[in-house]
């Protein structure tokens, strides 16, 4: 598959998207959605992937949604065409775990895209912000209910009321993201990161990915009723045996992911 508004590197175990329309700082448009939509399948789908990573430019993780692209639509156009759950939610179905390694803005749909993911490491250059309020609309992709999770009602409204935009150091305080690094370093620590998680069981990565993400859908006591059950059903998986005996036996476990 050739893909013209991304890089899509799969180096086992990691898979790697670079979103790349710099001419206009990764703005995210129909064609480059599709593109990322098929990458991620594709990741997904790909046993030798077990880790995903999504980055930008120095200059821009994604200015946002292509405002050129949106201008002229109206309200029918949009509902009809489902604008935009048919083609910008697929980080959200993933199952295998994403990093957004993000430097750079952040804006808009870029900041919804990154919170999609499962955690977010930030350059120190990195700028977040949903100013869709000073052209006239709202986030449409999931930023004021995420947004508002992740750093809280006052913070969440102040940036979506008046658009103002956060730095890294802002973003981490505010349990935005996850850490900051240096811009030289982002994607070598993402990729890092990626690998660390990458070598542990997938089956065991990916139901910890699920029951954490349990905890934003559901009841306190449903969530951890939740945790419980999946976690005793990782004592059937050949990769418990293995952790646990490489502990009892000062060794690194060697997981064969199932
Ligand atoms: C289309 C965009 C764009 C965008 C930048 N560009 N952001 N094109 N959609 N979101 C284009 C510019 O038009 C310009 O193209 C080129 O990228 C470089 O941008 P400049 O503005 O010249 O760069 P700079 O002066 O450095 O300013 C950077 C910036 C600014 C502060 C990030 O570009 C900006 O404010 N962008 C818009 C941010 C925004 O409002 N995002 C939210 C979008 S709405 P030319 O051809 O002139 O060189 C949204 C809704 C999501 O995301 C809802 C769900 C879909």
């Amino acid at each position: 598959m050739s893909y013209k508004m991304i890089l899509v590197d799969s180096t086992e175990p990691v898979g790697l998207i670079t979103l790349n329309r710099p001419e206009a700082l990764n703005a995210l448009n129909g064609e480059l959605m599709n593109e990322m939509t098929q990458a991620l399948r594709g990741f997904e789908a790909d046993e030798n992937i077990r880790a995903v990573v999504i980055t930008g430019s120095p200059k821009a993780f994604a200015a946002g949604a292509d405002i050129k692209e949106m201008q002229d639509m109206n309200y029918v156009e949009a509902y009809m065409k489902d604008f935009i759950t048919a083609n910008w939610e697929e980080a959200t179905r993933c199952r295998k775990p994403i990093i957004a390694a993000v430097a750079g803005y952040a804006l808009g749909g870029g900041c919804e895209l990154a919170m999609m993911c499962d955690f977010i490491i930030a350059a120190d250059t990195a700028k977040f912000g949903q100013p869709e309020i000073k052209l006239g609309v709202i986030p449409g992709a999931g930023g004021t209910q995420r947004l508002t999770r992740f750093v809280g009602k006052s913070k969440a409204m102040e940036m979506v009321l008046t658009g103002r935009m956060m730095d890294a150091e802002e973003a981490e305080r505010s349990g935005l993201v996850s850490r900051v690094v240096p811009a030289d370093d982002l994607v070598d620590e993402a990729l890092k990161t990626a690998r660390k998680i990458a070598d542990l069981s997938l089956p065991s990565v990916m139901i910890a990915k699920e029951s954490v993400n349990k905890a934003y859908e559901t009841t306190l006591q449903e969530g951890v009723m939740f945790e419980r059950r999946v976690f005793h059903s990782l004592f059937a998986t050949e990769d418990q045996k293995e952790g646990m005996a490489a502990f009892a036996e000062k060794r690194t476990a060697k997981f064969k992911h199932k």
